[in-house]
């Protein structure tokens, strides 16, 4: 771990803290200590001086930063962590663009979040993680559309584990908690058709981990981490939680067995709903979901699986 990460846990556990103290902590002169806490500001953590009593960190730190992640990732990653960007996902591709292999993409927010069906999705400032992963898995085309649902469970269970409360996942891709949406994901490809292999994969995940007031044409269905678990959790250790969960996405996919959570996880199975599918609708009962992730419905005229398209629960 690099000494200003060390400084920085150090600054998370007490109030105040001498630079003599830090210094004798780490075995580094004082020098050190203060050009550690000198990178730490650059990188937009607020931490005062006072003389006397030492260094303190300030307000809200949870800014999203690689450093605070790489400490509890399971491997390294290349990041951009953008203050301000249209969409992550269109940086990511980008990047994939200009032949990078793997990249991990996270703005404090998006001027033009994207979500499925050409809707907006709202990004304010510091509220959320807006994440983009860049990937070249080595699969099948006909495998690709796994990668959504894989997401969505390494996505669920890691709001889990941090937040304490249980998430449930709306076929196809969206996350909520209590009957609100706090999280969705925009999957994006490039396929080499003549090989059959997907060229590369952008997975745009997008989290309300705090925020309690939603604009109006999404303020009935969107919630927050917070608002719904109570619980305030780090944007950065959310990020590493999912990242480590999306290790090993390849073999997983291809084995299926992430689906019985995506099943157990559900909150469609089992409830009447209304599919709407292109410009049409229809009334439906979710009974499945198959080793695709179609979801496997009867309606008047028989058993359907659908492959995209959308539904809403009726209550
Ligand atoms: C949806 O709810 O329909 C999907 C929303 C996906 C939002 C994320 S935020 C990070 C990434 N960048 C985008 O522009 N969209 C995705």
């Amino acid at each position: 771990m690099e000494l200003k990460e060390e400084i920085l846990k150090e600054l998370k556990k007490s109030e105040y803290i001498s630079g003599e103290e830090l210094a004798k902590r780490f075995f580094v002169s004082r020098n050190s200590v203060w050009k550690a806490v000198k990178k730490l500001r650059e990188e937009g953590y607020e931490i005062s001086a006072m003389t006397n009593r030492g260094y303190c960190l300030k307000g809200d730190n949870d800014k999203i930063s690689a450093g605070a992640i790489m400490r509890n990732a399971t491997r390294e990653r290349e990041f951009y962590i953008l203050d301000e960007v249209s969409s992550t996902n269109d940086y990511a591709r980008q990047l994939a663009l200009d032949g990078r292999e793997e990249a991990v993409v996270i703005a404090e927010t998006q001027k033009l979040g994207r979500g499925r069906l050409g809707r907006k999705f709202y990004s304010p400032k510091g509220c959320g993680l807006y994440m983009s992963i860049l990937c070249r898995p080595r699969i099948n085309v006909e495998l690709a559309p796994l990668i959504t649902s894989y997401t969505a469970v390494a996505t669920a269970l890691a709001i889990d584990s941090l937040c304490g409360a249980e998430t449930k996942i709306k076929w196809v891709n969206d996350i909520y908690m209590n009957g609100k949406k706090l999280c969705g994901i925009l999957t994006e490809a490039a396929f080499d058709f003549e090989g059959g292999t997907v060229d590369y994969v952008i997975i745009g995940i997008g989290i309300n981990v705090t925020g309690r007031e939603f604009p109006k044409d999404i303020s009935d269905r969107a919630s927050s981490i917070e608002k719904e678990s109570g619980a305030r959790i780090s944007r950065n250790d959310l990020a590493a939680a999912i990242l480590n969960n999306m290790d090993g996405m390849t073999e997983k996919i291809g084995l299926k067995d992430y689906l019985n959570i995506y099943r157990e996880k559900s909150n469609v199975i089992g409830r009447s709903v209304k599919v709407m599918y292109g410009n049409s609708s229809f009334d439906a009962e979710a009974i499945d979901i198959d080793d695709n992730a179609a979801l496997v419905v009867k309606t008047a005229d028989g058993v359907k699986k659908l492959n995209s398209g959308e539904v809403s629960i009726k209550i």
